[in-house]
């Protein structure tokens, strides 16, 4: 296929970094991977962009027992590590790092609680910010205990500064779990105080779909069951679960990719324009879109959903083993690394057009993106020249990951005194277009916290509003005799069933191919 780039038409300056407000930002769960592998490295890309001020500083607090040279050391380690070596700059890590503090302590603990209170209170004499950014890097199941240690040692009160908390997933395991730590939340926290993290949204790409969507008159007037066939959203892995077996057993690929990085990838495919872009705005219009789907009933669950689980195969030339025999999973599990749904989003504009969404570990080639099938023309007026008797259909395809960019396919008269036709495709890249592809997702996140804006971070009831769609699935397979797992491969494509999925409404997924309309690689 013909592949045409596109590049901007202004040259384009490196756009301006607004700075954080001054505060403290405390991570909760400081020892763990997360903080190692991409809080801290956000905080000193931010830090090296110069969006961080002065006053900034960190307190890690965890269960192991190491001074604040030790957990720099650590950190610094795992900031490395998340770079090429060449791109480390030792000398921005040597001013970033005094910012860094750490205590010891057991969150599980109240007296934990008061201990941070007075290190705080001690930085804030010592003049140090009151405001306070926590970040709650731990496990659900820690939740209820910080939320009482801060509520008692008072931390949760905005006195002299503002106090915020951002919340990691899972959110919740399941609607009644994410009900109860709302309620608990909002006994101790004002809602402007909570901050439901979801990485996805901090994506570039992700946050460009709505620039495509509302910044361009060319494509919104035709993003609507009018003119649109079907919607496929695609998040697979090549990784299998890696040393989270104990955490993946339980939540499997519904809970854990789909009831929040997907959902969320739909909302923003299919809501209505915002008044404003501002929190309340857009997050109105999210949730809107999460109640007009209809949770299934179990009967249209086994039509309208597949679930897989991969057995052993090939990735990258390499022989992986089935997930059942992993370390730590049970030999005869029945948790899906798979699943494919069609959602049905009963609205004015999607009426009848199918959202097709599937995620699973261990497929093919690591892909995220989201394909809009435009219908066919209403008349195939070259069909008599055209040799495959056929024009297709136009596709919008919007690269997530990786190759960011945005590819547009149209049919154009071939060359030659016949009127043959062939598909032809725009492709926009992030990388060659802009020469960078933007600020890791934590980046941004943290970076909009530490200004108090919500906007990509859920609301509670959007929260709420995707366990509602998740849990009638997850019920209905609870009834349903145990699956014939495994039932796809590792290195395919994902279970035949997810392809009969499709096919029975004349549809088809794209193939999982990150090669396609590679930019420039
Ligand atoms: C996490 C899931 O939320 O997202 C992981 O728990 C998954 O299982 C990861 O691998 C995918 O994120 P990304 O940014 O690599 O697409």
């Amino acid at each position: 296929m013909a592949v045409v780039e596109v590049s901007p038409i202004k040259a384009v300056n490196t756009p301006l970094t607004s700075k954080a407000e001054p505060c403290v930002v405390i991570i909760l769960g400081a020892s763990g991977d997360l903080t190692r592998r991409k809080l801290i490295p956000a905080l000193f890309d931010l830090n090296t962009i110069g969006a961080l001020p002065e006053e900034f500083q960190l307190l890690g607090v965890g269960q192991e027992e190491v001074t604040d040279v030790e957990f720099r050391a650590l950190v610094r380690e795992g900031t490395a590590s998340s770079r090429d070596v060449n791109e480390f700059q030792e000398d921005g890590w040597n001013g970033f790092a005094p910012r860094l503090m750490y205590m010891q302590g057991n969150l599980m603990e109240s007296a934990t609680y008061v201990k941070i209170a007075k290190r705080l209170e001690d930085m804030s004499r010592a003049g140090a910010s009151a405001n306070r950014l926590f970040y709650f890097s731990t496990p659900p199941s820690l939740a209820p205990s910080i939320i009482k240690g801060m509520n008692e040692a008072a931390l949760a009160k905005e006195e002299k500064g503002w106090t915020r908390i951002i919340v990691e997933k899972p959110f919740g395991h399941d609607l009644a779990s994410a009900q109860d730590l709302n309620t608990q939340i909002a006994q101790a926290f004002n809602e402007h105080q909570v901050y439901r993290i979801d990485h996805y949204l901090g994506k570039e790409t992700v946050r460009n779909i709505l620039v495509f969507r509302f910044g361009n008159s060319l494509f919104e007037p035709v993003w609507n069951r009018n003119y649109i066939d079907y919607v496929e959203i695609t998040a697979v892995e090549t990784l299998g679960i890696g040393s989270r077996a104990g955490y993946y057993e339980e939540a499997g690929a519904l809970r854990d990719m789909m009831a929040n990085h997907l959902l969320q990838l739909l909302t923003l495919t299919a809501m209505e324009p915002p008044v404003a872009f501002d929190a309340d705005s857009v997050r109105e219009e999210k949730v809107q879109i999460l109640r007009s789907i209809r949770p299934m009933k179990p009967e249209e669950v086994a039509k309208r959903v597949v679930r897989g689980q991969y057995g052993t195969g090939r990735i990258e030339g390499t022989e992986v083993p089935a997930y059942r025999n992993e370390n730590g999973v049970a030999n005869d599990s029945i948790t899906e690394t798979y699943v494919a749904v069609e959602f049905l989003i009963e609205n004015w504009r999607w009426a009848g057009v199918p959202f097709y969404v599937r995620t699973g570990k261990r497929l093919a080639e690591p892909l995220t993106e989201i394909a809009i099938h435009l219908k066919r023309t209403p008349q195939a007026l070259f069909a008599r020249y055209d040799r495959d008797q056929r024009i297709e259909p136009n596709v919008i395809v919007l690269r997530i990951q990786p190759s960011e960019g945005i590819t547009v396919s149209f049919d154009a008269k071939l060359p030659g005194t016949e009127m043959d036709t062939g598909t032809v495709e725009m492709n926009f890249c992030y990388q060659t277009a802009f020469g960078m592809t933007g600020p890791a997702a934590y980046e941004t996140l943290l970076l909009d916290a530490m200004q108090g804006d919500a906007t990509l971070f859920k609301r509670r009831d959007e929260v709420e509003a995707e366990w509602r769609l998740i849990m009638p699935i997850k019920e209905a397979w609870g009834k349903e005799p145990a699956p014939d797992f495994p039932n796809y491969a590792a290195g395919s494509n994902g279970p035949v069933a997810a392809d009969e999925l499709l096919a029975r409404n004349g549809h088809k997924w794209r193939f999982i191919n990150s090669n396609t309309s590679r930019c420039g690689e």
